[in-house]
């Protein structure tokens, strides 16, 4: 079939050309936006006498009901077509006719495709920002839990000192947060409308951009139309706030197979969040958290293809930005699927105490708490950690934990050991002791969780 854009030529092209131009197979998902895009431009072009009322009348019902058909399954959507933009302009003129041709007044489809991205964009943002708070009040909720539950805090992956499992999961709560506040800083500027741009270089009719912007949700209007058509950096900010969302999953994934290893054995999975083996009968494997860690590297690399795809184009619209489609909506797709399965494993996650305490009671953990207490006693911080480090040796030597051994031993070193040693290197105690903002504390904890509860309005 001729091309909508005969004219110069013939519009008619070898079947492999129009395969390999057309983007329909992955634009088409943004039909609606498309076709809420062209109804206000009808609006606008009648608002300014471009176009007489009764025809843009016509063109918004001509598009309502495209609208409609597509969303109940009456009008397939034409995968011959070159992209949804040029669907939905076909099926309107088939409709209308003449009337339906003038749609494209001051307008093109380079500042059309920007339009259709920037408002898909934004309400997958949307959508993700609140998946995120669902996840982070469910990791809340489970450090509420877990909030006395004593585990071994971590340095090179060797226990270091006592935290609680309520203590690390808020770590992660942090971290979710601010991609929050990292996914709302890009919608600023991705808020900006370049519906107007035309093809690069504005346009000679008398058209009203900021109508438009306003009509369509968005805070202004892109304020260099060879800017408007050409930018796609709203789209990398996207991926790249993405990236590091899911570098943040992956990092909380990583940790969840380990807990869940024989050799830690912190947590249990929910059987309806972990898989079998098909030959091994004992294997409860944690899928869901390796995939998560395997789809970081997928979101990872579709910033990396939309930046490498920019990175050499001359200004303004080169067909190469056809390619930031499948990129932006893998990441949305992915991250959004990620999202929600992480959300539903933690949910249903148990954590194993006893194991937790067993592991914290092993590794020397409260040996800065040692130090501490000679330093209470007027030690210098230097002194008391060798001290502490001599006494650790000694029980390696004997095999026993610094609880155990008898205070003789300790007065052997320093005489300003006494029994209250004991009450000092109590691991509950280490961890109640560890008050500062931020802290390990129950206390600190609970302020955590109220600072976290109050950002999500819950
Ligand atoms: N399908 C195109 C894209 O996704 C739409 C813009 C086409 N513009 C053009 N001048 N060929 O980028």
């Amino acid at each position: 079939m001729a091309k909508m854009w005969a004219g110069r030529t013939d519009g008619v092209t070898e079947k492999i050309a129009d395969d390999f131009n057309s983007s329909i197979r992955f634009d088409s998902r943004m039909y609606r936006q498309d076709i809420t895009g062209s109804m206000a431009h009808a609006a606008m072009l009648a608002a300014q006498g471009i176009i007489e009322k009764t025809d843009a009348d016509q063109l918004v019902e001509g598009l309502t009901g495209i609208l409609e058909d597509i969303e109940s399954g009456k009008l397939p959507i034409d995968m011959e077509c070159e992209d949804i933009h040029m669907f939905v302009e076909q099926v309107l003129t088939e409709r209308l006719g003449d009337v339906g041709k003038k749609l494209h007044t001051a307008r093109s489809r380079n500042d059309q495709v920007a339009l259709d991205i920037r408002m898909y964009l934004r309400e997958q943002l949307d959508t993700i920002s609140q998946q995120i708070r669902s996840l982070i009040a469910a990791i809340t909720l489970k450090a509420e839990t877990y909030k006395d539950a004593i585990m071994p805090g971590y340095t090179h992956l060797q226990r270091a000192q006592p935290i609680t499992f309520g203590h690390h999961l808020m770590a992660y709560a942090m971290m979710l947060l601010r991609d929050i506040d990292r996914l709302a800083d890009c919608r600023k500027r991705m808020n900006q409308s370049p519906i107007g741009c035309c093809a690069l270089a504005g346009t000679t009719y008398n058209i009203d951009r900021q109508f438009e912007a306003k009509k369509l949700g968005f805070d202004g209007v892109c304020m260099n139309s060879l800017d408007g058509v050409s930018d796609r950096d709203f789209c990398a900010e996207l991926l790249s706030s993405l990236s590091v969302m899911m570098m943040h999953l992956s990092r909380f994934s990583e940790e969840i197979i380990l807990w869940s290893s024989w050799e830690f054995k912190f947590i249990e999975l929910s059987d309806t969040f972990t898989t079998g083996s098909s030959i091994m009968p004992q294997k409860k494997n944690p899928d869901m958290a390796e995939l998560v860690r395997g789809k970081t590297g997928r979101v990872y690399g579709d910033l990396m293809a939309l930046l490498t795809t920019l990175k050499g184009l001359p200004l303004a619209y080169n067909k190469d930005m056809q390619e930031d489609k499948e990129s932006i909506f893998d990441a949305c797709d992915t991250a959004k699927m990620c999202l929600q399965v992480f959300t539903g494993m933690i949910e249903t996650l148990k954590a194993n105490r006893d194991n937790m305490k067993r592991a914290a009671q092993k590794g020397f953990i409260n040996a800065t708490d040692l130090a501490d207490y000679l330093v209470k006693k007027g030690l210098p911080f230097r002194s008391a950690y060798k001290i502490s480090g001599q006494l650790v040796a000694l029980c390696i030597q004997q095999n026993t934990v610094l609880e155990e051994l008898p205070l003789d031993v300790y007065r052997g070193l320093s005489d300003l050991f006494d029994d209250d040693l004991y009450q000092a290197i109590d691991l509950m105690a280490c961890v109640e002791k560890r008050i500062s903002q931020g802290g390990t504390s129950i206390a600190s904890v609970e302020a955590q969780i109220t600072y976290v509860k109050e950002i999500l309005g819950s």
